[in-house]
């Protein structure tokens, strides 16, 4: 058989597969790096294309949160609101600011406004907010004062250590229904006898909230 290959291909060919096999790793360390940098840190404002206060909307003009997350008391998860949502206002109001021109460009294409995330756990984690909004857990007691946020951020850390702390004793946290999108409910000085009292009106499984299946699902 004639040599096609000089005697060095062999170690060639075995330096490329190493290559490759480093690459790759080196890939899947820099992406999960990356992954977790990425993952908005707690109290740290995420960046927005459009500077839309809480602070104004919620807090000052006093609009329900359900106005732009309606789906928060009925599905699993929260949505943002569509530029429609918006321009029930913005059709009349502050038209032509500065601060609102990506607003009436996303209206005028028909293009959505891409908000980033502030919030993103992992796909492995099952969340509910319905679940929780039904049994008396206030929006503030996971995302902190919203209403009073000029940017938006993180509250909490949402790891598993910190959701815990809640599923093994709801009863330090839980709050009449009434009051889950009052931001600023203060707990009464009885809390614990008002929480034991909740978890029974609510039929809260105190047993399976801690258990792995109820989130890893
Ligand atoms: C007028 C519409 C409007 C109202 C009212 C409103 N929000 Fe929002 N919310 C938004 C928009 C738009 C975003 C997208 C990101 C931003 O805030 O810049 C958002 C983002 C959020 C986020 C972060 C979402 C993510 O990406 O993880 C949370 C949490 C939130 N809102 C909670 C609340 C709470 C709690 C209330 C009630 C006190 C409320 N919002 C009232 C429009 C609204
Ligand atoms: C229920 C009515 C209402 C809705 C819905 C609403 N806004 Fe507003 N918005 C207002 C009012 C009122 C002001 C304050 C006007 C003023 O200061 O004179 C305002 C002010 C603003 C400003 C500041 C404008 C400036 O001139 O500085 C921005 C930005 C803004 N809104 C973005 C949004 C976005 C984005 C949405 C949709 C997610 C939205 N708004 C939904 C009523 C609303
Ligand atoms: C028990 C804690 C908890 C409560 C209570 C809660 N949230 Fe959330 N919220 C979360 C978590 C966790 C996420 C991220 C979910 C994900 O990444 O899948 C989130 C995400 C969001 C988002 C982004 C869209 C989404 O669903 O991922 C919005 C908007 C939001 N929450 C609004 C609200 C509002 C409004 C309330 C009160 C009515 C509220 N939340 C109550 C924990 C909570
Ligand atoms: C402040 C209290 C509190 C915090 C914080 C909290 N939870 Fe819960 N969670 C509850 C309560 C109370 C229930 C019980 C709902 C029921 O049984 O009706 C619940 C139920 C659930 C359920 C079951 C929902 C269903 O459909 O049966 C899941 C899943 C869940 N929580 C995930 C999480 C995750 C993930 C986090 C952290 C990101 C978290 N929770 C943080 C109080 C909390
Ligand atoms: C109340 C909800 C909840 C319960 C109950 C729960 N976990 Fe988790 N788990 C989480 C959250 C939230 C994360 C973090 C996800 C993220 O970082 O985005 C997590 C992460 C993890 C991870 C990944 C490693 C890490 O720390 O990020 C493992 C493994 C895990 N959980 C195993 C378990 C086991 C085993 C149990 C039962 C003993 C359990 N979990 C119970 C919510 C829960």
């Amino acid at each position: 058989m004639p040599q096609y290959f000089p005697p060095n291909a062999n170690a060639f060919a075995r330096w490329t597969v190493y290559g490759g096999i480093l690459f790759v790793v080196l890939l899947a360390v820099s992406l999960t790096v990356f992954a977790r940098t990425t993952n908005n840190r707690v109290r740290v404002p995420v960046e927005q294309p459009i500077a839309f206060q809480h602070s104004l909307h919620a807090g000052e003009l006093g609009i329900d949160c359900r106005y732009c997350h309606s789906s928060v008391e009925v599905a699993a998860a929260a949505n943002i609101p569509p530029t429609e949502t918006c321009m029930t206002c913005h059709s009349q109001i502050r038209v032509g600011t500065p601060q609102l021109a990506g607003v009436y460009a996303s209206w005028e294409n028909e293009m959505p406004i891409r908000w980033n995330r502030v919030h993103d756990l992992a796909d492995f984690v099952y969340f509910n907010h319905s679940a929780h909004i039904g049994s008396g857990v206030g929006c503030s007691s996971c995302h902190g004062r919203v209403d009073q946020m000029d940017g938006i951020w993180k509250a909490e850390e949402m790891s598993m250590g910190w959701c815990l702390e809640c599923h093994r004793a709801p009863e330090k946290f839980l709050r009449p229904r009434s009051e889950v999108f009052n931001l600023a409910y203060e707990p009464p000085a009885d809390q614990l006898a008002l929480g034991h009292e909740l978890v029974e009106t609510y039929h809260i499984n105190t047993e399976k909230l801690p258990q792995c299946s109820t989130c890893h699902r």
